[in-house]
């Protein structure tokens, strides 16, 4: 049961709200203006307060800082006319919480209440420490699946040394974010990073950005201009989608990582380079030397060193690094404070597949803190795919899969989390039932990320890994 104050000066659409609310055990106060509902409010302590915008004497709106200011951690919704935009984006702005238009959807006012009433106390939120140690700059990498402590090591022992990496991986992976901490752990991190995009449209453009041209020497070569290898000298060249390369300019790469040596467009005299060559693609190149589209002598050029970043849905296990990181960005960026993500998010997030990997998550996470208020995100500020209901998505989606499509993998995971959640989570128990050890199923929680759905094990989790 919570306390509702209405202030509304429509007494017959205040009573039918009190029936209404009053059936459902919440106890309910009445008020028809500003005025009013401050001295009630004052000794009624409400927990929700539903404040109608349009009223005689003061309006909703100017009596919002009012009521915020006597109760801080109360909840407002607001009750506005349609096309009454502006009143409504200013009652958001000044703390309410939600609004709803007149006249008054019955289920859309129980949802609101239920949502903002549940929030109060949240135990389901879970803390997110964000402060700058926590979360290191715009370059740091993080991650604690076995595939990026590898991915670390092989930085650790690769940057320091001028051999030629090729990074590969899905879009959004972190490749660039790779190549520039193998820049950053090189001998020359103070030189420069220079990024090329090689699937650009036109070649000429492209030979140009990359070795420099002289003047005219081509339409619109009206000045001379210095390529992106000469700009490189001292530092790193990073050629991104290097799989699009024309099989013209994939024999003047070979040739700068050969001879050290490119000729600029309409020069006589060719120049050197001393850039240290990091390439990537999200493309298959073994692939395309066998379909003889990219040239094998090059390939093996570039891939002294490969690494690849495994797509984010097979390493789950480093969301909550990654969600740190990136929330910490974001608030930064967006001058906020966000602490807390509700655990339905954290399991809406594991469930979810990440087709644009990292660069999703944080869209996403940008996305829903932008529309947010306070410092928790919940599941309703995620996008449409993350929100899908319960049934569609609660669960385990992938057991939804015939067993015939299931990998071991999948199969372990969903099992261990059975036995789990059937014991209560009573690990003992748990290692009996699935004939193993308890180091074993430690090791397994970690692996596939499982939380209980009673108590949040996260935190405790985390502390064990570090
Ligand atoms: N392990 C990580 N730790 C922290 N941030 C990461 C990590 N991986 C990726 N990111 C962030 O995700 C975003 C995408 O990374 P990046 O641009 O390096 O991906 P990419 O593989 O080059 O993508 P694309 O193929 O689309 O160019 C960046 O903002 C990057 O900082
Ligand atoms: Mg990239």
């Amino acid at each position: 049961m919570s306390r509702i104050l209405i202030v509304d000066d429509d007494e017959a659409s205040c009573r039918t709200l009190q029936f209404h609310l009053r059936s459902q055990n919440h106890s309910v106060e009445i008020t028809g203006s500003v005025d009013e509902g401050l001295a009630v409010a004052d000794s009624y302590h409400p927990d929700l307060i539903i404040l109608d915008i349009r009223m005689p004497g003061r309006s909703g709106l100017e009596g919002l800082p009012d009521f915020i200011k006597l109760l801080p951690s109360v909840h407002v919704i607001m009750i506005t006319a349609f096309h009454d935009m502006e009143s409504t984006i200013e009652a958001m702005q000044q703390g309410a919480e939600d609004y709803i238009h007149k006249p008054i959807d019955i289920d859309e006012l129980d949802t609101s209440i239920a949502r903002l009433l549940t929030k109060k106390g949240d135990t389901d939120n879970l803390l997110i420490p964000t402060s700058p140690e926590n979360i290191g700059d715009a370059l740091s990498m993080v991650g604690r699946s076995r595939a990026m402590k590898e991915i670390f090591k092989t930085i650790g022992l690769v940057a320091k040394s001028p051999a030629s990496v090729l990074i590969t991986g899905e879009s959004g992976t972190g490749k660039e974010l790779v190549a520039r901490a193998i820049h950053r752990s090189s001998q020359n991190p103070n030189g420069p990073f220079v990024a090329v995009n090689c699937a650009a449209l036109v070649e000429t453009l492209l030979e140009s950005d990359m070795f420099g041209h002289e003047k005219g020497a081509f339409t619109g070569a009206v000045v001379r201009q210095e390529g992106k290898f000469s700009l490189a000298r001292g530092g790193t060249i990073f050629l991104d989608e290097v799989g699009e390369l024309s099989p013209g300019m994939q024999a003047k790469l070979l040739r700068v990582l050969q001879y050290k040596e490119f000729t600029p467009l309409g020069a006589k005299e060719s120049q050197t380079t001393n850039a240290r060559v990091i390439t990537a693609t999200n493309v298959d190149l073994a692939e395309k030397v066998s379909e003889k589209s990219f040239r094998e002598d090059l390939y093996y050029r570039l891939q002294v060193v490969n690494i690849h970043l495994p797509p984010l849905r097979e390493r789950k296990e480093d969301l909550m690094d990654l969600i740190q990181t990136l929330l910490g960005r974001i608030n930064k960026e967006l001058h906020r404070n966000v602490t807390h993500i509700n655990k339905e998010v954290l399991e809406a997030f594991e469930r979810y597949e990440w087709p644009g990997n990292v660069r999703e998550l944080e869209n996403i996470l940008m996305k829903s803190i932008a529309l947010s208020q306070g410092d928790a995100l919940t599941r309703d500020q995620l996008p449409e795919p993350l929100r899908m209901d319960n049934t569609q998505f609660s669960g385990h989606p992938r057991e939804a899969r015939p067993l015939t499509e299931q990998s071991l993998e999948d199969i372990e995971r969903i099992h261990v989390k059975r036995v789990l959640d059937a014991t209560g989570w009573h690990k003992g128990q748990a290692c009996e039932i699935l004939g193993i050890s308890r180091p074993r199923l430690r090791r397994l929680i970690r692996q596939y990320d499982l939380i209980s759905d009673h108590d949040i094990e996260v935190d405790s989790e985390m502390n064990e890994d570090a």
